[in-house]
């Protein structure tokens, strides 16, 4: 069904962000019909610029024939003003008019959403009368535990957790929503998603790109603070979570949010041995030389902000009880590839053993996310012959070789959700802080005890230590091209 008309106000609607990430997905959900034309943009920056100029800045990531654009392209308008300002929310309530409903996206840097919720509270605009009024803000939700809890307690007062939107954009991507259909309509994948068969878990998500031109943003951020509490965690809480008595978005949530909550507090002796931090020096990506991480722009050289996390894991829960969950993320790493792989307990007995094989290998499902997205499940197999012995064979699910996948942003699902009032795919304050929670004995270690960032090369699979830290388990990284 089309979406509601409503005013879609961006805050920030010069940056990256808009550009490449907001305006196509709107752009995209005109084509399937998904919104229509009672959809308008205001965007609202500081810059001196009018509605033509923010237009054409616009163009730039469209497609020019894209279907509805050129309409669209109309209902776009821009307002000059300060997030501090009180007459920038004067100026946006004469431009709504009473009863519209309005949606605020804040695509600033985070030190604003506070700011900009108080300005929009005061001016009356999050008031609902005959239309929604919303606000979407982009992670990261703060940069610590402590710092969240104050965030959300700000804006509690001033807008209802039911007109909250905090985004996460993973959960807008297929591959992700796909682990709970693989989960939930599948009783055989189902029956054995659990302590009795599954070894353990490994959750990679590994880039080869750089900080590029967010240096600033990332040398006072770190991967942790960038991918683990957010993305990663997403993926960990759909691995790890019951399942839900329905799919709304309160029965989900509150299945998400107890496994995040039941991550066994780390120790700071278990920061020192579970954890590994990584920092990436020059190397050479696919034939390309790369420059260290603290040679690139705005990256303070003698940085000592983390480009690599690695880390275990335990989930205090009956089911994931003795399975250790493996994490890890960097940038600049040997190849891009999202995945979570389920590796399972060994048989107890191998009754096939041959000469050539003094150990069975296991059986592993592996979820690609991204960007070969699909699911392979690898076991063993007869080699054909006269002795019973094993070979190792794969069944292969690509999404790309069974439907027809457009390539999408993933804001399109997440901006559509929005606009209809389905929170599902969005985080609650809880869920929000839980991951804090999690992540902030080893953030508070690091910053007590001033630990260095391990070097490994661009191009690389990341530290030597991250390879040891499953070594001593007995266990091994699933290779990145594999
Ligand atoms: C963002 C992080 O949230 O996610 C980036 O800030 C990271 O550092 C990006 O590159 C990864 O998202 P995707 O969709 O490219 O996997």
């Amino acid at each position: 069904d089309q979406a509601p008309a409503a005013t879609l106000v961006i805050f920030g609607a010069t940056g990256d962000l808009t550009r490449r990430l907001l305006v196509p997905a709107l752009v995209n959900l005109l084509r399937e019909g998904l919104v229509g034309d009672g959809l308008n943009i205001l965007g609202v920056a500081r810059e001196d610029m009018d509605d033509e100029r923010l237009r054409s800045l616009l163009d730039e990531f469209v497609d020019p024939a894209a279907a509805g654009w050129a309409d669209l392209r109309r209902r776009i308008a821009y307002l000059k003003g300060g997030f501090e300002d009180d007459a920038t929310y004067r100026a946006i309530g004469e431009r709504l008019g009473g009863a519209d409903n309005a949606a605020f996206y804040l695509a600033t840097p985070p030190d604003y959403f506070g700011t900009i919720a108080e300005k929009l509270a005061a001016a009356r605009l999050l008031d609902e009368g005959a239309g929604f009024r919303r606000v979407l803000v982009e992670k990261p939700f703060g940069h610590d535990l402590a710092s969240a809890l104050t965030l959300n307690e700000r804006i509690v007062n001033l807008v209802s957790e039911r007109q909250i939107y905090r985004i996460d954009h993973f959960l807008g991507k297929e591959t992700v929503q796909n682990i709970l259909v693989a989960r939930f309509a599948n009783p055989m994948i189902e029956a054995v998603w659990n302590n009795r068969y599954v070894d353990h878990v490994q959750i990679t998500a590994a880039e080869t790109v750089g900080v590029g031109r967010r240096g600033r943003f990332y040398d006072a951020t770190g991967a942790m603070r960038d991918m683990v509490p957010n993305h990663l965690f997403q993926l960990l809480a759909m691995v790890g979570m019951e399942p839900p008595n329905s799919f709304a978005a309160d029965a989900i949530g509150t299945e998400k949010t107890k496994v995040v909550s039941a991550i066994r507090t780390l120790t700071s002796a278990q920061v020192r041995t579970d954890i590994v931090r990584g920092q990436y020096v020059a190397g050479r990506i696919g034939g390309e030389p790369r420059a260290a991480y603290s040679d690139e722009a705005d990256v303070d050289p003698g940085t000592r902000t983390e480009t690599y996390v690695a880390m275990k894991l335990w989930i205090d829960t009956w089911r994931w009880s003795g399975v250790p969950f493996y994490l890890r993320t960097g940038k600049a790493m040997a190849a891009r590839e999202t995945e979570i792989v389920l590796q399972f307990k060994p048989v107890p007995r191998a009754l096939f053993r041959h000469a050539s094989v003094t150990r069975l290998p296991p059986n592993r499902l592996v979820i690609h996310i991204q960007p070969d997205e699909g699911v392979n499940f690898d076991f063993l197999a007869k080699l054909p012959g006269p002795v019973i012995e094993t070979a190792p064979v794969s069944m292969n699910f690509r999404y790309a070789d069974h439907f027809a996948l457009r390539r999408l942003t993933g804001y399109e699902t997440l901006l559509y959700d929005m606009m209809i009032g389905d929170q599902t795919l969005f985080q609650s304050a809880e869920a929000v802080e839980a991951a804090w929670a999690a992540v902030q004995p080893v953030l508070d270690a690091w910053s007590r005890e001033r630990v260095r960032p391990q070097e490994y090369r661009a191009g690389s699979d990341g530290p030597v230590e991250a390879d040891a830290l499953l070594e001593r388990d007995g266990r091994a990284w699933h290779g990145l091209r594999g």
